[in-house]
Order: structure tokens, then C-alpha cells, then sequence
């Protein structure tokens, strides 16, 4: 078939090993990901989905191999800037918020980093925040709020500059199952109705079938398996 959406990620080629080469985690993977797909890199703990998510963020670099993202080769470091700043948004497993800083203040942080108007800034926050039901939190320090609200301040982060494509570590790795699955529903509209990319990490089998692919990670080696 015939697919005309954009391309938005591909890795070719890529390894990375650990430990001077004593840890091989992903031999020699391949992967292509189009704008509107919801994609889920299922595996074991300690199976490399992760490192993957880490090498196409441009947060770790691979031994060998060919990586694009939006464009830009996140290998690069002039390539690397943009991307974090403008085309990219990275969910982590641990959220990594600043916990004393409020809801408002830590989604300021990405607006900060580009130099978007006060105005637009807020206007944005607005809208990101209502969309997770989140705008009665605003001056609420991320201490003070639940695990899944804080989840879901991560995603209004990670959302703050528009990204194309949306990295997503295990985002619901640490929540109950309702909360989990209202994060994961989330996730599942950005990609339908906004048309982002989304990677989604998880070693959940309930979440990856859930999504329109799913990247079996396993023995260093990516295997897409119907969904
Ligand atoms: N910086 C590092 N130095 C050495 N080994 C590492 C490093 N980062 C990851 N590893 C090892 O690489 C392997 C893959 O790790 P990775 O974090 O990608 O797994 P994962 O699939 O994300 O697991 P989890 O589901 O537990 O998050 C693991 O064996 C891990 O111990
Ligand atoms: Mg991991």
C-alpha cells in the first residue's frame, strides 16, 4: 500500500552497545514512523525501548547507523537544538518536573527555551491544560498534585511548541489503571485528531494493542507484529 503521510521518523542500520561494546543492546534496527501513527515499542524491561527513544530524542548517540527525525539528524548537534526545542516532545517515565515550581511555571520552562511571546505562552498553557483537564491546577506546585495529573502536566510540556513527533517513555508505567488509561487516551488523540507521531514505550500488552503498530523490542532486534 501506499502511505503519503509524511515520514516524520526512521532509524536504519542502528546499534548501540553499553559498557565499551560488552552490553549490545539494538543490533542493526530499522524503523519508520509516519506522522498520525500511534506506535508502541513493547518489550521486556531491559529490552532497549528506552535506548531507542533515546537515540532518536538525540539525548544518546548510536554506535552505527542512520537516524532522521522530522528531518533533522538527531546525531548532529545543530540538528539536535532544533529538534528538542521546535519538532520534538519527550515524555519520561519519571515525568521530570521541577517539583517546587507550579503547574503554570514548569510548562513555562519549553516557552522560555524559544522565546514565545508572554501572551502566546499563556494562551497556549490555556489550551494544553483544559484539553487534560488540568486548568483549575495552574498555581498548584507539581509537589502537591497526583501522580497522574503530574503525568499529564509532562504531556502539556512535552505539547508546549508544537511538536510533529511525540516521544513517550512508558508515560503510564507508574499510575493506576484508570488514570493510566485516560493518559493513554490522550495519547491516542494527539496522533488521531492532531496528527502527531507518537512513539509510545511499554512493556503493557493492554497499551500496544491498543495502538495502530506495534514494534515487538526484543534480543536487540525490532519486529513489527500486528496490532
Ligand atoms: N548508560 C548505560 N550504561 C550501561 N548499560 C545501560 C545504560 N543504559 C541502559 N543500559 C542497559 O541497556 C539495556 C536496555 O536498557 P533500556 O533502558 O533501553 O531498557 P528498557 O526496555 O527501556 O527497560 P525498562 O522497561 O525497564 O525501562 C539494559 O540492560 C540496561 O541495563
Ligand atoms: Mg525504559
Amino acid at each position: 500500500m501506499n502511505d503519503a503521510r509524511e515520514i516524520l521518523a526512521t532509524a536504519h542500520g542502528v546499534s548501540k552497545s553499553y559498557d565499551a561494546g560488552r552490553i549490545a543492546v539494538l543490533r542493526d534496527v530499522s524503523l519508520t514512523v509516519r506522522a498520525g501513527e500511534l506506535v508502541a515499542l513493547w518489550g521486556a524491561s531491559g529490552s532497549g525501548k528506552s535506548t531507542l527513544l533515546h537515540l532518536l530524542g538525540g539525548l544518546d548517540l548510536p554506535d552505527h547507523g542512520e537516524l532522521m527525525v522530522c528531518g533533522l539528524d538527531p546525531r548532529r548537534e545543530r540538528d539536535r537544538l532544533v529538534l528538542r526545542r521546535h519538532r520534538l516532545g519527550f515524555i519520561f517515565q519519571l515525568h521530570n518536573l521541577i517539583a517546587d515550581l507550579t503547574v503554570e511555571e514548569n510548562l513555562r520552562v519549553p516557552a522560555l527555551a524559544v522565546g514565545t511571546a508572554n501572551a502566546a505562552t499563556r494562551a497556549r498553557i490555556a489550551e494544553l491544560t483544559k484539553r487534560v483537564g488540568l486548568d483549575h491546577r495552574l498555581d498548584h506546585r507539581v509537589q502537591d498534585i497526583s501522580g497522574g495529573e503530574r503525568q499529564r502536566v509532562a504531556i502539556c510540556r512535552a505539547l508546549m511548541n508544537a511538536p510533529q513527533l511525540l516521544l513517550a517513555d512508558e508515560p503510564t508505567g507508574s499510575l493506576d489503571e484508570t488514570t493510566g488509561n485516560s493518559v493513554f487516551a490522550l495519547l491516542k488523540e494527539l496522533a488521531a485528531r492532531d496528527g502527531i507521531a507518537v512513539i509510545l514505550a511499554t512493556h503493557e500488552r493492554r497499551f500496544a494493542e491498543a495502538c495502530d503498530r506495534i514494534i515487538r523490542v526484543r534480543d536487540g532486534q525490532l519486529n513489527e507484529v500486528s496490532a
